[in-house]
């Protein structure tokens, strides 16, 4: 490749600001691959009358997103996403998935055709009852190779250098691999390259489904044993999942940081338990009790299991993966949220 690499980050919200200030340590750590300069889009915002993009750019902090976290200088703000990624040697993306298409669509004309892609985006796009992975979307969408980026991380506690690791799956881990290790990886933020880029997307998304039987377990008060028992179940039904309906997906991607460290963290955080108990006793719909108790963001996985749900009645496969299913019966047709657990009985 001989000059050095330019990096732009596409997106600036929590996740994608605590992945920046990683970027610019890693850029000017290995000066001689990356070009020190790091461009981030942000979606242009005013905050007490001040351009966010000023704001980062001036005192090197994302108010809104990521409060009280400096940045490295060299990451640069920019509200128009074309001057953002042109001339771009990697483009990190980081937005929220409903983005992706549009966005894509304004960075065609701007992209070099050996420009390389990672997706950090958590989730699959369903459509038309099948199931694209985003770094597949992006590929096809921009003509460029696509790897992609999961695992345990809570943005604040990346930010904050609490130690954890990651996961990225491309199809050429010797060569696009590490470089995008050299990117990535800090003593605190410990990345393994795999190839199965496929399995480690399912397991971003399909995570969330599991957090909320989770969720609903606590709700329930049912005992941490039993809260293990349908994380374990739920884990075998997301790498049923992936082996059933992708090629390629590996039994030891599930045991990666984008597998089981990830599914505990997410089932560990406090919003899948407080949406879950309040909507198992009350008459309310998800979307209600998301409205009142997550200020207007979503639970993930609630849209989740309900494409999950749609993709496998197409497919005739309901039954082969209860706990998925029970889910979406408990969320969507308010079974009793017992049936949680009741399939594990027999
Ligand atoms: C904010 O940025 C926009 C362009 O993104 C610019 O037109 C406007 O003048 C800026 N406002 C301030 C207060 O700097
Ligand atoms: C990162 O993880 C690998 C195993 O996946 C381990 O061998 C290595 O020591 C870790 N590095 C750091 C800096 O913790
Ligand atoms: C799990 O165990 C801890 C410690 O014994 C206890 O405080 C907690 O209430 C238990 N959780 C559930 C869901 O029973
Ligand atoms: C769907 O699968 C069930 C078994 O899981 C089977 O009994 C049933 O005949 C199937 N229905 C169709 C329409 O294939």
């Amino acid at each position: 490749m001989g000059k050095q690499l330019k990096v732009s980050i596409i997106g600036s919200g929590n996740w994608g600001s605590a992945i920046a200030r990683v970027i610019g340590q890693n850029v000017q750590q290995h000066s001689d691959l990356f070009d020190p300069t790091v461009r981030m889009w942000v979606f242009q915002e005013q905050i007490d009358g001040r351009n966010l993009t000023d704001i980062i750019n001036q005192q090197h902090e994302n108010v809104k997103y990521l409060p009280g976290i400096k940045l490295s200088p060299n990451i640069v703000a920019e509200p128009d996403v074309k001057k953002a990624a042109e001339g771009a040697n990697i483009l990190v993306f980081v937005l929220p998935h409903q983005f992706v298409y549009q966005t894509c669509g304004s960075l065609k004309e701007v992209i070099d055709a050996d420009c390389r892609g990672i997706t950090l985006i958590k989730g699959l796009d369903f459509r038309d009852e099948n199931i694209m992975l985003f770094s597949d979307e992006i590929s096809k969408l921009l003509g460029i190779e696509c790897a992609a980026l999961s695992g345990a991380n809570i943005a604040t506690e990346v930010a904050e250098e609490k130690y954890g690791e990651a996961t990225i799956g491309t199809k050429y881990p010797d060569t696009d691999g590490a470089v995008f290790k050299k990117l990535f990886h800090t003593p605190y933020f410990n990345i393994s390259v795999i190839e199965d880029y496929t399995g480690l997307q399912i397991c971003g998304a399909l995570k969330n489904v599991v957090a909320i039987a989770a969720g609903v377990c606590d709700g329930l008060k049912y005992g941490n044993n039993t809260r293990a028992a349908v994380i374990r179940r739920g884990l075998l039904e997301m790498r049923k999942f992936g082996k059933t309906f992708f090629g390629g997906v590996r039994t030891e991607t599930f045991f990666q940081s984008c597998g089981v460290a990830d599914l505990i963290t997410t089932c560990s955080g406090g919003r899948n338990r407080r949406v879950a108990e309040a909507f198992i006793h009350s008459d309310k719909s998800i979307e209600e009790i998301e409205k009142e108790l997550l200020n207007g963001q979503k639970l993930q996985g609630t849209t989740t299991a309900l494409e999950v749900h749609r993709f496998l009645v197409t497919r005739n496969m309901t039954e082969e993966f209860p706990l998925m299913t029970a889910v979406y019966r408990v969320i969507y047709e308010r079974a009793p949220p017992e049936c949680i657990v009741e399939y594990l009985t027999y």
